[in-house]
């Protein structure tokens, strides 16, 4: 069974998610409203929300005791490639109640050597990338993740959405407009060749937040074919 995937970003008025500034403690405000198995992070904004910076160094990571009654969501961080070491910082938030890195085939031994030595779970499923749609199934199935909020950039977040696994997308609008060619958008995926592949979606929440911020979210329509 698939869990319930809902991406949760910052947005421009015109969709962008970066260059502009962001009210981080209301965004954790509205993210902790809601009771969630799991965050999926992507692997830069990991690094650039707790402000880390890839390191070989850091003190050793202890074996963490399942706490039954720990209801603080699991952090899932697809890292293919290896570059994030300091796992024991982000543990050291306390943000989260466990680590799980999702690692493919391409992912250098070294690192998964690494990872052991760290006592940081990862699962290794997919070849070249990490292969979401079996990650999120292995989520429900080995770790009982039921529902996950998506904190990612647009790369990530593009790929749920054209594989289908997103259920709900939710956006804090800021009155802000971006502009520029470069900036991600919350949305980044192949063109399409027709309007068919466009996600239709149903407004579930719309709230005026404080400075003119705006909540609005959607669940992501599924048509059976
Ligand atoms: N405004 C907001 O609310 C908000 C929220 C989050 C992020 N951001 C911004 O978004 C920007 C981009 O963030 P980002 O680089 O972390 O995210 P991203 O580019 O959207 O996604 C990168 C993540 O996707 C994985 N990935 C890439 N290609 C893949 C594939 N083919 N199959 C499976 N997984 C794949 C990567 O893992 P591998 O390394 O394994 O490929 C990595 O963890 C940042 O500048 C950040 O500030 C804004």
């Amino acid at each position: 069974m698939l869990p319930k995937v809902i991406i949760f970003d910052n947005i421009s008025i015109d969709g962008r998610i970066d260059g502009f500034s962001i009210d981080n403690e209301l965004y954790y405000h509205v993210a902790n409203e809601w009771s969630l198995d799991a965050v999926l992070m992507s692997n830069n904004t990991l690094l650039k929300k707790f402000q880390l910076k890839h390191s070989n160094e850091g003190t050793d990571c202890k074996v963490r005791e399942v706490n039954e009654i720990d209801n603080r969501p699991l952090l899932v961080v697809p890292d293919s490639q290896g570059r994030i070491r300091i796992w024991d910082d982000v543990l050291e938030t306390h943000f989260f109640g466990d680590i799980l890195v999702l690692c493919s085939r391409s992912t250098p031994q070294e690192y998964l050597d690494f990872l052991e030595e760290k006592y940081i779970k990862y699962m290794v499923i997919g070849y070249d990338e990490v292969n979401l749609g079996t990650a999120l199934e292995e989520l429900n199935l080995q770790f009982g993740v039921k529902n996950l909020r998506v904190e990612s950039g647009g790369k990530l977040n593009g790929l749920l959405l054209r594989d289908d696994l997103v259920d709900e997308v939710c956006v804090l609008i800021y009155p802000n407009l971006v502009g520029g060619i470069s900036p991600d958008s919350i949305y980044s995926a192949p063109d399409l060749n027709s309007k068919e592949g466009v996600l239709d979606l149903k407004l579930l929440k719309m709230e005026k937040l404080k400075n003119e911020i705006i909540l609005l979210h959607y669940r992501v329509m599924k048509y059976q074919f």
